[in-house]
């Protein structure tokens, strides 16, 4: 039997639509939540990423604020920037486009944005409030993968889940966020013994480990619901010379034969993260007003 295909875009067009109307509700208040975006240098796929937010930010009805500074800006520049972004009342949500030029220190930047703004949840107040289940900003492609548990199974008590990954960015908070859900949680990696046996048992697998098409359909347990976040071009020499197609770190022709449910990549988890963005911006907006915060889209 084929599994049921987790529609992530479809999953996060009802995300925004849920943002965009809190934004409403907000701007009956006077208030217009406000998500500034800082890009340093000038690597191409970054400015796409920025552009794109930039964009989504407006159609929800935000005020969305660029800045470009370039490849060779001083860090004290850049930590200026985000101290002036911090003390400006307009902003809600800030995020430093990542990677930086290798002069800067990244952790430095992240840990100098104010906790209740940053909307990335990469600074370390936000990362140990999530692991002592404390009110925290998530990050979004892990939020955005549990919210879409959630839609599609309910309760997760009691699951046995599988994160293969243990990146900052998605394998450990996703843990941290399964856990939270009463979850059984494994966290799985490159050292991982037995990684077959391992993923056999669960309940929920979240593959998010960057390699193509590594976990193939019979790892999976008949039933089970699989997250796909890997996004990985590889050659598709059927298309054309030099052409390529991009996979997930699961081999979906062969899972999607096996499991409950599954995310397609692309189409699954990619949509949800800038989706996820906007809500921890309206959620963050909503904290600094004291204003209730919109339901379903933070944890
Ligand atoms: N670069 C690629 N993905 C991300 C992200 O989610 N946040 C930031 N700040 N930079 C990124």
């Amino acid at each position: 039997m084929s599994a049921t295909i987790l529609n992530g875009k479809a999953f996060a067009g009802r995300l925004l639509e849920r943002v965009t109307e809190h934004v409403a509700v907000l701007k009956t208040e006077g208030i217009v939540p406000g998500l500034a975006v800082v890009l340093v240098g000038e690597d191409p796929p970054s400015q796409i990423y920025v552009r794109n937010k930039g964009i989504a930010t407006k159609e929800a009805g935000m005020n969305s604020y660029e800045f470009r500074m370039p490849a060779d800006t001083p860090e004290a520049d850049l930590l200026a920037k985000v101290k002036e972004l911090n003390a400006d009342p307009a902003v809600n949500g800030i995020l430093v486009q990542l990677p930086l030029p290798g002069h800067i220190d990244d952790k430095k930047v992240i840990n100098t944005i104010a906790p209740e703004k940053d909307v990335d949840g990469f600074h370390i107040l936000n990362v140990g409030r999530l692991a002592t289940g404390q009110r925290a900003m998530v990050s979004c492609t892990p939020l955005g993968c549990l919210l879409l548990l959630r839609d599609h199974l309910g309760d997760l008590s009691g699951k046995d889940a599988v994160v293969i990954g243990r990146s900052n960015i998605v394998g450990k908070p996703m843990a941290q966020l399964l856990l939270g859900e009463s979850c059984t949680v494994t966290i799985a990696h490159s050292r991982t013994k037995d990684l077959a046996e391992v993923v056999r048992r669960a309940d929920i697998v979240v593959a998010a480990v960057g390699r193509p098409q590594m976990v193939p359909g019979d790892w999976i347990k008949p039933g089970a619901t699989v997250i796909d976040v890997g996004i990985n071009r590889v050659p598709a020499p059927e298309k054309g010379e030099g052409k390529t197609r991009v996979v997930g770190d699961v081999d979906y022709d062969s899972a999607v034969e096996v499991a409950g449910a599954i995310t397609p990549v692309p189409g699954g988890v990619g949509p949800l993260t800038i989706a996820c963005l906007l809500a921890n911006t309206v959620t963050a907006c909503c904290r600094a007003n004291d204003l209730p915060e919109p339901e379903g889209l933070s944890v």
